[in-house]
């Protein structure tokens, strides 16, 4: 095994507390208090970052109000384009050390990270694209005086934007809400998650390295209840966006009723992916593994109820045993892993709660299922397979968030929607096949925001991306995003 030496830079970076940015500076929290980093392969402190409180947020508040009505407002499409054209070159000049801080303090293997480096830079250059193409239309109206009467629509972004977002994919889920945020003329109170706080600091940075004017983007790291919670309920704030748990969603939701805030919300998910019989099963059972095992099954969209057509069941499960067994299991920082630890110790104590009731409720263990013997330390769990066929243990049916497979069997093509459907979540489906015809049919009966058919996976930024029923509210990404981002006004003028 061979660890990868930190970067100089980031070395220094880590050398200091982090601290808040509000209105163009960086500063202690009010109160002055700190939370500490920890190093989840490890289970270390490595780092602390200011804490910041309701003091904190309004001040990022009134910072991101000022930016939204003065200077901001001021700058045109064309430069905010340049702007964000600028921060996606930066993000990418960095990319090692922006990688190295999300394996630091998430865990994910540093080619993981490294990805998500480079998918961070392509969001933001897909939303510089956007500032010059926000347009209105011009409505064919008909006055009932018979007026000659022009109407169009006029498209503004919505003000200031809090958001709120979780640990598994620290940096891109910043720039999903800052890329519409910032092509839309939006300013921000980002609130990055208290487990991964760092590399939203170092993007901050790069933010302000790229020249956007002090206040349009704000950084109050800190906790869910004293800081996220402020900040949910602020009265001065247009719009909230947010990606976590389904419960801290609803919170969300009720705490915007108070101004009537806008919302958009990704949430959880318990997906289901479909192998049919005629499918290229290795392929299929790869990609089965892959949608579950990907950043430790810490993905909203995990491929978690795997339906497999019972005709091809012994042969999957022969498979995905020998690719849970095949990973290599240690410290992101290691340039073999493929698995790293889980972000933290109470993330681990759920999933591990989640293994003991799975088998208590009757689900077979196909693979996996503890503690990897080889790692005393960090938060780590072994990729694991339940086989239940009644379909009722908890593991079948609830968000674990961890590399929890649980597959079941089916042999009715008629009921096979109505059980996929058969969840309070609706975020992403997905299945295997080469027959045209089921393929388009299922993508059709299934409810969710986003169907893969033979792949599992797939974002990009072109394509809109959220969840039906408890999956969500709204649409992130492509043009669906900029509607989320902006008010539509209609103005009528009378020519008569
Ligand atoms: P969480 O939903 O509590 O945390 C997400 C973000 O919300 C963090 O920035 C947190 O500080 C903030 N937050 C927490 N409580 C808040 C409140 N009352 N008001 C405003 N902001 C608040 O998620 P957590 O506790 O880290 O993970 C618990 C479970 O949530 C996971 O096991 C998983 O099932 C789910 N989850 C889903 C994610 C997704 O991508 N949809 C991401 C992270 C977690
Ligand atoms: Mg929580």
């Amino acid at each position: 095994m061979s660890e990868i030496a930190l970067l100089p830079a980031v070395e220094t970076f880590l050398a200091k507390p982090q601290r808040l940015f509000i209105g163009g500076s960086w500063q202690d929290a009010t109160h002055g208090r700190r939370f500490a980093v920890e190093n989840p392969a490890t289970a270390t402190v490595f780092n602390e970052v200011a804490e910041g409180d309701e003091a904190d947020v309004d001040a990022a508040v009134a910072a991101a109000r000022a930016a939204f009505e003065g200077p901001w407002r001021g700058e045109s499409p064309a430069r905010r384009s340049v702007l964000l054209y600028r921060l996606a070159e930066l993000i990418e000049a960095h990319n090692e050390e922006l990688a190295q801080l999300i394996t630091l303090e998430n865990g994910k293997p540093i080619g993981n990270a490294r990805g998500e480096a480079a998918s961070a830079a392509n969001i933001v250059r897909y939303f510089a694209g956007w500032p010059t193409k926000i347009e209105g239309s011009t409505l064919p109206v008909s006055p009932a005086s018979g007026a000659p009467m022009l109407n169009y629509t006029l498209r503004e972004p919505v003000g200031v934007c809090a958001l709120i977002v979780p640990w598994n994919f620290p940096l891109n889920m910043c720039v999903w809400k800052l890329g519409p945020v910032l092509a839309t003329g939006c300013t921000a109170v980002l609130k990055p998650a208290e487990q991964t706080p760092l590399v939203a600091v170092r993007l901050v940075q790069l933010i302000e390295q790229a020249g956007f004017p002090a206040g349009v983007v704000n950084l109050v790291t800190g906790l869910g209840l004293r800081t996220g919670a402020p900040l949910a309920a602020h009265a001065d704030v247009d719009k909230i966006a947010f990606t976590g748990s389904t419960q801290v969603g609803r919170l969300i939701a009720q705490a915007a009723t108070g101004n009537m805030k806008k919302v958009s919300l990704e949430l959880g998910g318990k997906s289901p992916n479909i192998i049919l019989p005629d499918a290229d099963i290795v392929r299929a059972a790869k990609g089965a593994a892959d949608g579950i095992f990907y950043n430790q099954g810490q993905v909203c969209t995990a491929a978690s109820r795997l339906y497999v057509h019972e005709s091809v069941l012994d042969q999957v499960l022969e498979e995905l045993r020998r690719h849970a067994r095949s990973h290599v299991i240690g410290a992101g920082l290691n340039s073999t892993t493929t698995l790293g630890p889980l972000v933290s110790e109470r993330q681990l104590a759920t999933v591990n709660g989640y293994l003991e009731r799975g088998v208590a409720e009757g689900a077979e263990l196909i693979a996996g299922g503890k503690r990897p013997d080889h790692l005393e330390q960090g938060h780590f769990v072994e990729p694991t397979v339940f086989l239940d066929r009644a379909e009722r243990a908890c593991v079948a049916r609830e968000e674990i968030f961890g590399p929890v497979l649980t597959v079941m069997s089916w042999s009715d093509v008629d009921e096979l929607a109505v059980r996929a459907n058969d969840s309070p979540y609706g975020l992403a489906a997905g299945l295997w096949t080469r027959d045209l015809r089921s393929a388009h049919r299922l993508a059709a009966q299934l409810k969710a925001g986003s169907v893969w058919i033979n792949c599992w996976n797939v974002v990009d930024p072109a394509s809109p991306f959220g969840g039906y029923k408890q999956s969500g509210w709204g649409r992130e990404m492509g043009k669906h995003v900029i509607d989320a981002y902006t008010e539509t006004k209609s103005v009528y003028v009378d020519l008569a």
